[in-house]
């Protein structure tokens, strides 16, 4: 493939399938990074995962392939990005075998495929939400969890909050780990931050439920 195919002189939010979603030249890292983590974590192939902002599959299509048949749901509003991310990385006969299901939701109702989730992954999510999408976002990750679901997320750590009112991108922002603490608390969810280093400095955090935050392996 040139260069050009794999989006290496390209910025950041770039709209080419891999710049968009962080550094072209981590495409690959980065998507084994999340499934190094996510299978360390527990992730088998009957579980089911919701992937919230999947955008051009850059894990998700390790995700897909890995899990069995109708285990893997992904959001992502950016339908040119997801369309390209499924040409490029994986194929219709993919798609055919594993029936992974996708949604093009924007308001973070994860509700929208009326599923219970083992799994939630937002990687890269909260590092450019607001306040109000974290509190929603998280809001509606209860309502799809069981008593031993892990919610899997990544944020930038911060001195302070991000106020602004509107989704930041490709801009970075950030958050505090008493803001993700009291996100969780106020959904009647644990926090417990990872040590596991991230390959773009974000923060890796999961969040449980209270009578499984022991469970979380010390990662
Ligand atoms: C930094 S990228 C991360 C993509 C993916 N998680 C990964 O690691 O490859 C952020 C993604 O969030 C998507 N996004 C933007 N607004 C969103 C929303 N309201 N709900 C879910 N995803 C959103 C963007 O389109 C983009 O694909």
């Amino acid at each position: 493939m040139s260069e050009d195919d794999l989006g290496l002189n390209h910025p950041t939010g770039f709209r080419h399938y891999r710049s968009y979603v962080g550094s072209s030249k981590k495409y690959d890292i980065m998507a084994a990074h999340q499934f190094n983590l996510l299978t360390s974590l527990g992730l088998r192939e009957n579980h089911t995962l919701l992937d919230i902002g999947c955008g051009s599959l850059r894990g998700g299509r390790l995700f897909i392939t890995y899990l069995l048949p109708n285990k893997y749901f992904g959001i992502e509003p950016e339908e040119w990005l997801l369309e390209e991310g499924i040409k490029k990385n994986l194929g219709q006969e993919i798609l055919r075998i594993k029936k992974p299901k996708f949604s093009n939701e924007k308001e973070f109702k994860l509700r929208v495929f009326n599923q219970k989730f083992d799994y939630i992954l937002a990687q890269s999510i909260f590092s450019h939400a607001t306040q109000k999408q974290i509190l929603t976002c998280l809001s509606e990750a209860k309502k799809v969890m069981t008593e031993s679901s892990f919610f899997v997320g990544t944020f930038y750590l911060g001195d302070a909050n991000n106020t602004k009112t509107e989704w930041e991108y490709p801009g970075p922002v950030t958050y505090t780990k008493d803001f993700m603490k009291n996100a969780a608390t106020e959904n009647k969810l644990e926090c417990k931050f990872l040590k596991y280093e991230h390959l773009n400095g974000q923060t890796w955090m999961v969040i449980t439920n209270s009578a499984n935050i022991q469970k979380i392996p010390d990662l």
